[in-house]
C-alpha cells in the first residue's frame, strides 16, 4: 500500500524490490520502484531531513540536517563523499546497498551535493568490495546525463581508514591515515575544500525523505528513533544477514528476524567493535532504540549485532578483537599505539589464564587513561570494547585462572565480512519476521 505522495507504508524500505540473485538494481527498475528524484529546492531538503530526525549511520549517530547545514553555510564547497570504506570486519549493510542498490545511494548523494552546493560527488569503497566498486561504476554510467561529477575509488583495508579524516587524507594524497583535528572535513577536507563526508545509509535514507517526506520517514520507528535501520546480525543466529527494521524494534524479534537462535545466548555485542557487550537476559530485554541500548551503556554505532552462543567464550573471543583493533592503530598517537598494546597483551594473559590477580584493574585504570588522548576515536572506540569485556566476562577470568574453560571458538570475525554479502539474506517487515526473506 502507497501513501498520498508514493512512499509505501512499512517494510522494507531501502531494500525494497531486491531480488536473489546478486544483480544490481538498474536505473529503470529504481524509478519503478521509488520513482524520479524530486526537484526540491536544497534549503527544503535540509528542513525536511532536520523534521525526519535523520541521523548519520557510519556509527557516530551525528544529525544529518545539522550536516548538511554545517558544510551549505560554507563558501566554495568541495565535494560530497560517499564514506562506503564499511571497515567494520561483522558489518555488511553498506557493501549490501553498494554492490545491489547502488542509484538509492546516488540519489541521496546527488541530493546532498545540491543540497550543500557542491558539483561533485566520490564513492570510496574497500579495495576488496569489488562487486560494490563494479555496480557503482556501471551506475554512474547509467547516469551519464547528469551535470555531477561522479567517480568511484578504492581504498586499502584497516579499521581506521573509514574514519572520515583519513578517507580524506587518502583522497588528498594517498595516506589512509587519520589527520588531527582541527581542521574537520566540512572546514578543510578534499582538496582543502569543505567536504560532506556521509556513509551510504544515510544517503540512501535521505533519498527517501527527499522523495516521501518527513512525515513517511516518521511513520515507523519511535519519536526519539524515526524511520528504519539496516542491522548485520551475526554470531550464534540461524540467518545471519543484513536486515532492515523498525527503530523500536524488541531485540527479541530482531533475533527471529535472523532465524533464532543456534544455542541459548550468554551476550549480544551491540555496535560492532567499538560497540559493548550485554548480558543476554537484559540484552532481549531492549528494543533498538537509543533510549534502551543507552540505558545499558551502548548505542547502536554501525548497525552491528552479534549473539555470542554458551558455548563460546566471551572473553578469549573479546581478547583476539582487542589485539585485532590493538593492530590496527595507525601509529601515529603514543596512547593508542602503546596504550591499546598493552591492554591486549593484558586480555590476552587473563584469557589465557596466566595474569596476576590484579590485572584486570590494572586494564580498567590504562583504559581510563587512553580515553580521549587518540587524533581520532579509535582508542575510545576499543576501550569501550574493553570495558565491557571485563565487566560482561568478569567471572570467566577466575575460570580461566583456574585453566577450566572448555568453550569452543565461536571465530568473531577480523577483517573480511563475517556475513555473506550482497545477496545475503535480507528482511524486511518485522512482524513476521520470515517474510520478505531473500536469499
Ligand atoms: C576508527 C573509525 C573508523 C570508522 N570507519 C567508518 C566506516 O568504515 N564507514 C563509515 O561510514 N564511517 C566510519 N567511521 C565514522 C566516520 O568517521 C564518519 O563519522 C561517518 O562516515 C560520517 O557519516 P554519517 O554521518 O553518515 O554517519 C569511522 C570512525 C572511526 C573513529
Ligand atoms: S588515535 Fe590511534 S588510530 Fe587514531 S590517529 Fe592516533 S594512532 Fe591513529
Amino acid at each position: 500500500m502507497s501513501t498520498a505522495n508514493g512512499g509505501h507504508h512499512g517494510l522494507p524500505r531501502l531494500l525494497a524490490g531486491l531480488k536473489p540473485g546478486g544483480r544490481p538494481m538498474s536505473l529503470a527498475a529504481h524509478h519503478r520502484i521509488h520513482g524520479p528524484v524530486p526537484s526540491i529546492a536544497p534549503h527544503q531538503l535540509i528542513e525536511e531531513v532536520e523534521r525526519s530526525g535523520l541521523r548519520g549511520r557510519g556509527g557516530a549517530d551525528f544529525p544529518t540536517a545539522r550536516k548538511l547545514q554545517t558544510v551549505a553555510d560554507r563558501k566554495r564547497v568541495g565535494a560530497v563523499v560517499v564514506n562506503g570504506s564499511e571497515t567494520e570486519p561483522a558489518s555488511a549493510k553498506d557493501r549490501l546497498l553498494l554492490a545491489r542498490l547502488p542509484h538509492l545511494v546516488l540519489d541521496g548523494a546527488l541530493l546532498a551535493a545540491r543540497a550543500v552546493g557542491s558539483s561533485e560527488v566520490i564513492v570510496k569503497v574497500g579495495q576488496n568490495a569489488t562487486d560494490a566498486v563494479r555496480a557503482v561504476d556501471d551506475a554512474i554510467m547509467e547516469r551519464e546525463s547528469e551535470r555531477f561529477r561522479m567517480s568511484v575509488l578504492t581504498g586499502p583495508d584497516g579499521y581506521v581508514t573509514g574514519e572520515e579524516s583519513a578517507v580524506v587524507h587518502y583522497l588528498n594524497d594517498s595516506t589512509p591515515k587519520p589527520t588531527f583535528i582541527p581542521p574537520r572535513p566540512f572546514e578543510r577536507g578534499y582538496r582543502g575544500r569543505p567536504t560532506l563526508i556521509q556513509n551510504p545509509e544515510t544517503l540512501a535514507q535521505l533519498a527517501l525523505v527527499a522523495r516521501f517526506g518527513s512525515r513517511w520517514y516518521r511513520e515507523l520507528g519511535t519519536v526519539a528513533d524515526p524511520g528504519s535501520a539496516l542491522v548485520t546480525i551475526t554470531g550464534a543466529v540461524r540467518a545471519p544477514g543484513v536486515y532492515e527494521l523498525a527503530f523500536g524494534t524488541p531485540m527479541a524479534d530482531l533475533l527471529d528476524a535472523a532465524g533464532g537462535r543456534t544455542e541459548p545466548l550468554q551476550a549480544l555485542l551491540v555496535g560492532g567493535y567499538f560497540g559493548t557487550w550485554v548480558d543476554a537476559s537484559a540484552a532481549v530485554a531492549l528494543r533498538l532504540a537509543r533510549e534502551d541500548l543507552r540505558s545499558v551503556g551502548c548505542s547502536l554505532g554501525s548497525g552491528v549485532l552479534i549473539a555470542l552462543g554458551e558455548s563460546a567464550c566471551g572473553l578469549h573471543e573479546s581478547a583476539r578483537v582487542i589485539s585485532y583493533l590493538a593492530e590496527q592503530s595507525a601509529g601515529q598517537c603514543g596512547p593508542c599505539v602503546y596504550g591499546l598494546r598493552s591492554i591486549a597483551d593484558s586480555v590476552g594473559a587473563l584469557a589465557g589464564g596466566v595474569a596476576g590477580p590484579r590485572e584486570r584493574e590494572r586494564v580498567l585504570r590504562w583504559a581510563g587513561e587512553i580515553r580521549g588522548r587518540g587524533a581520532c576515536h579509535h582508542p575510545d572506540g576499543a576501550v569501550r570494547f574493553v570495558e565491557s569485556t571485563l565487566r560482561v566476562f568478569a567471572s570467566d577470568i577466575e575460570t580461566h585462572r583456574r585453566g577450566r574453560c572448555t568453550a569452543r571458538p565461536a571465530g568473531l570475525p577480523l577483517g573480511g565480512s563475517a556475513v555473506e554479502p550482497p545477496g545475503s539474506r535480507v528482511a524486511g517487515p518485522l512482524a513476521g519476521a520470515r517474510r520478505g526473506l531473500v536469499r
